[in-house]
């Protein structure tokens, strides 16, 4: 599908920020997927669905609706669910701990997909998440599988939620991310691996601007 990006990998590797800088640059679209599992995630909790439910999950997932309103000079982009802005409220350490457990239900998986489908239409789009290039839009343009060691996405996710002055512990926030990558990877339907034709970059010891600069270079060069 011409014109369009899939980034895939695992936990604080650092694919948003990187979508973001090329969807700005390239004057393309950015599709979090990972917000909108978040989001289902957000009005399964607060709905009290019992996370085991597969049946709630999906009917939920099914039902959902998920509306992004794009970010504008300096407004960051903003995600809605049932019209409730849950931008800062699906970035918690509650919904980091649930997400993966919502996100592992094939039902649940199902009904993104399809929106991710529609979203993606038109083209001119950038698409992070797990299963991208795999599932998602496996006819993508170009694919990157962006990783990085689990020590320094650790310290990338700990240094990000201290800024936000969320009281946090390096620990912990390293465990998690480990869980969070154990269940992503380990999932019966579409788990997170990398897809054979993604051009893999691990960006243990580099900065950002480095990380864009080669993939402005692969997709300048077609690879
Ligand atoms: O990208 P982010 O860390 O916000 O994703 C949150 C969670 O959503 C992941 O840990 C994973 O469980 C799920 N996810 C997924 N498939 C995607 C995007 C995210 O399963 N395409």
């Amino acid at each position: 599908m011409n014109n369009v990006i899939a980034i895939d990998g695992p936990a604080g590797a650092g694919k948003s920020t990187l979508a973001r800088l090329l969807a700005r640059k390239l004057k393309y679209r950015y599709l979090d997927t990972g917000a909108m599992y978040r989001a289902v995630t957000w009005l399964a909790l607060r709905e009290n669905i019992d996370l085991d439910n597969i049946q709630g999950l999906t009917s939920l997932a099914n039902n959902i609706d998920i509306e992004f309103s794009p970010p504008s000079g300096d407004r960051k982009g903003r995600i809605y669910v049932n019209g409730n802005d849950v931008t800062e409220e699906i970035r918690t350490p509650l919904i980091n701990k649930n997400v993966s457990k919502v996100a592992r239900v094939k039902g649940v998986r199902d009904a993104m997909v399809r929106q991710q489908r529609k979203l993606a239409q038109g083209g001119h789009i950038i698409i992070d998440g797990r299963d991208i290039g795999t599932r998602v839009v496996p006819d993508a343009e170009f694919k990157f599988f962006i990783t990085a060691s689990l020590e320094e996405r650790a310290r990338r996710r700990y240094t990000e939620l201290k800024e936000k002055g969320t009281g946090v512990n390096f620990q912990e926030v390293k465990a998690e991310i480990a869980r969070r990558d154990k269940i992503d990877s380990e999932r019966e339907c579409s788990p997170l691996t990398k897809p054979e034709d993604a051009f893999l970059i691990d960006t243990t010891g580099m900065s950002i601007d480095e990380v864009l600069t080669r993939v402005i270079n692969i997709i300048r060069t077609g690879g």
